[in-house]
């Protein structure tokens, strides 16, 4: 089959609509007794896992789906991202009937649970409005912190109103593909481990009121398996589940929730299999390959959870990827991050490759159902390999800046209505100051300091001590602070002390730039969201510095992939990771799709890049803001085999 055309069904398979079966609605399509799960009237093990539209191209949505249906499950689980759907009050980006961008990532929800139903499976929707999931602010759009009153997870009635309208919107989108009308969505969860962050039953009950009135499968909650945390959680007449160990979770499940409205079949809604990655030098990535005895741990608990019939969840099946600035972080007194890669040991890689894990779950899985059931997994394709090839300077981050606004004060970036990416703050001395830098109340959360176009420090929250950064300013001098978001905090527990995280997720600057103790005023602030790379070099003379201390840089490349358009190759053989062995911290565009953000700390060291970015035939783009440029030219090649490793941070030796 001829490349393009394969590409063109792939993609066409990933947004068509299909036609669910016709038949009478029926309540009783999915029910549950105190101990069963019915689905049309037969008991019904959910054996799921989890995979999010929204982290991976939708061309290779299929693929992924055959593979976790090949696995053994029956049932995927799946978060959505309200930030994404609704990017601005009011605006429904669900991409229906407009084509996806370059790299596929779409927001068509209903899409993915068409071909999951296609390919054999039944869907759990966990549409938050707060889902966690180590996504930017558990996927609230970072336009609710500009709304004075406004209080996330809470029964705050400015809350209610925006979360009403998010999931009415969404049930407009995905009410049809209810199992009670022929499709495959079989429950919808209450909010998200509520419990283990607030009490505010208003709120919850709230919410189940709002989901009832637009879905009429069961509604379930999820929440840690401990006695503080599905009392929090816990909503009169929807089925109470938890997370985490199964073992002592069901026990505290059927001691703790009490109200019979509330009980109902066992489900571990979401069994780890491993944790997530932070950015950090000390942090090595978490992965089940030479680890036999964790790998040995997964298997008896699913044995104990199907053994006795149970339903589960595995915590990915396939993670996917913080494409851009999406990933969020976890407040720890200091700025815990999430990598953009979020693949961290599922069974099913980032790429979409099985593993060792993958077949060990599917051996155990087969033993609870008919085997002549499960369709054999495919093979695993080989990857692309890209030689290396340099980057050139192309032009000045602080040569393409805009029309600052102009302020006596710094002002945060969710007040200037920017969500994601970098803000530049610029002050010209009128006095001699002198002293130690405070950027506002703390650092939000990575803001490199220069004078006069000179580096002069970096003040990261990622450090519990950050650096303290001493200038000293003539008159005329140029002072400019760049801040970095690095994902705003997506999990906050009432264990963690009284300042309350996802309550705060301003960016940029809030409060007083201070030098000893004088506040600095009268500022021009750039807004740099970077949703593209420069569309060309700007204006400048001469080519950006690329020595030590300088301004962050985009370099640029361009390189053609030498296939000829008669070529046979299956697209899903062009993916690769890409990586930037010079670089220091900074994000890669592909073809204008920002891949996300690499740092030399690690453990991630390499981007990677979807077969569905590439174009096999003509120029391909690659552009790389590098935020702290050392070299002359940028070297970056294309591995078919990633590695993973941890360096020193330059900036905190
Ligand atoms: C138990 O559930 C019922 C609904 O069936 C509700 O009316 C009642 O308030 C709940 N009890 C408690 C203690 O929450
Ligand atoms: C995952 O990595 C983090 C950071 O290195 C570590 O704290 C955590 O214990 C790891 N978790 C697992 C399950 O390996
Ligand atoms: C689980 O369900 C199967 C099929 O309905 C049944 O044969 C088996 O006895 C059940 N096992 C337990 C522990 O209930
Ligand atoms: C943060 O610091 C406070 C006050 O010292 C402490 O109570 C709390 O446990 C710390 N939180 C974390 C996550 O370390
Ligand atoms: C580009 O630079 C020239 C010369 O400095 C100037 O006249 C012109 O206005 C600049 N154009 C833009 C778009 O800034």
């Amino acid at each position: 089959m001829r490349w393009g055309k394969y590409f063109a069904a792939l993609l066409a398979a990933a947004i068509a609509s299909v036609k669910v079966a016709a038949s009478a609605p029926s309540s009783a399509a999915f029910t549950y007794d105190r101990t069963t799960f019915y689905l049309h009237g037969s008991p019904y093990v959910i054996i799921g896992g989890q995979m999010d539209p929204q982290r991976v191209p939708a061309p290779y949505w299929r693929d992924r789906l055959a593979k976790a249906r090949a696995m053994g499950l029956n049932t995927i689980f799946s978060y959505v991202y309200w930030n994404l759907l609704e990017p601005s009050p009011g605006e429904w980006n669900n991409d229906k009937g407009k084509s996806a961008d370059i790299s596929g990532i779409s927001n068509d929800v209903a899409a993915f649970f068409r071909i999951a139903q296609e390919e054999g499976l039944n869907v759990i929707l966990r549409p938050g409005p707060y889902i966690c999931g180590e996504r930017e602010w558990g996927g609230f759009p970072a336009w609710l912190a500009k709304v004075s009153g406004m209080r996330v997870r809470s029964s705050n009635a400015l809350f209610m109103e925006a979360a009403e309208k998010y999931l009415v919107r969404l049930a407009a989108d995905l009410a049809d593909l209810q199992v009670t009308r022929g499709g495959p969505l079989l429950m919808v969860q209450v909010e998200n481990e509520y419990g283990s962050y607030g009490e505010d039953h208003a709120y919850t009950t709230g919410l189940r009121d709002i989901l009832r009135a637009n879905f009429e499968v069961p509604l379930y909650t999820n929440d840690g398996g401990v006695d503080w945390t599905l009392a929090g959680g816990e909503v009169p007449e929807v089925l109470a589940e938890i997370d985490g160990d199964p073992w002592s979770g069901f026990a505290a499940r059927d001691k703790y929730i009490t109200n019979e409205s509330e009980l109902g079949p066992l489900m571990d809604g979401e069994y780890y299999t491993l944790a997530p990655d932070f950015w950090g030098a000390d942090n090595v990535h978490n992965t089940t390959v030479g680890r036999p005895s964790q790998i040995a741990q997964f298997v008896t608990d699913l044995d104990h959870v199907l053994g006795a019939n149970n339903s589960i969840s595995l915590y990915m099946f396939h993670g996917g990827t913080n494409f851009g600035f999406s990933n969020g972080a976890i407040w720890k007194n200091f700025t815990a991050s999430f990598t953009t890669s979020y693949d961290y040991g599922s069974p099913l890689d980032e790429s979409g490759r099985t593993n060792e894990l993958y077949f060990t779950l599917r051996d155990t899985i087969l033993k609870y159902v008919p085997p002549e059931t499960v369709p054999e997994p495919p093979e695993n394709l080989p990857r692309l390999e890209i030689p290396a090839f340099e980057l050139a300077p192309w032009t000045g981050l602080f040569d393409t800046l805009g029309k600052p606004m102009v302020s006596k004060t710094p002002v945060t970036m969710e007040e200037l209505g920017q969500a994601y990416g970098l803000i530049l703050y610029e002050h010209t001395a009128r006095t001699t100051v002198k002293g130690v830098l405070q950027p506002g109340d703390r650092a939000r959360d990575r803001v490199i300091v220069y004078v006069n176009g000179v580096k002069k420090g970096v003040i990261d929250s990622t450090y519990s001590r950050p650096a303290q950064v001493s200038v000293s300013l003539l008159p005329g001098d140029n002072l400019q602070l760049l801040v970095e978001n690095l994902g705003r905090v997506d999990y906050w527990s009432r264990e963690s002390g009284t300042f309350v995280a996802l309550e705060d997720p301003y960016k940029g600057i809030l409060g007083d730039v201070t030098v000893g103790s004088r506040a600095l005023e009268g500022w021009k602030i750039y807004c740099l969201p970077l949703e593209a790379p420069p569309s060309s070099a700007g204006n400048q003379t001469r080519l950006p510095r690329t020595e030590a201390g300088s301004p962050p840089v985009f370099y640029r490349a361009t390189f053609d992939m030498d296939m000829d358009a008669e070529d046979d190759t299956d697209p899903a053989l062009l993916d690769t990771f890409l990586a930037v062995p010079d670089g220091v911290k900074g994000n890669v565009w592909v073809n204008g799709f920002n891949l996300g953000r690499y740092w030399i700390i690690g453990p991630q060291q390499s981007l990677y890049l979807p077969g569905t970015v590439l174009k096999p035939v003509g120029a391909n783009e690659v552009v790389i803001l590098e935020l702290e440029p050392r070299v002359d030219t940028l070297s970056v090649f294309g591995a078919a085999e990633r590695e993973w490793g941890n360096y020193p941070d330059p900036d905190y030796p």
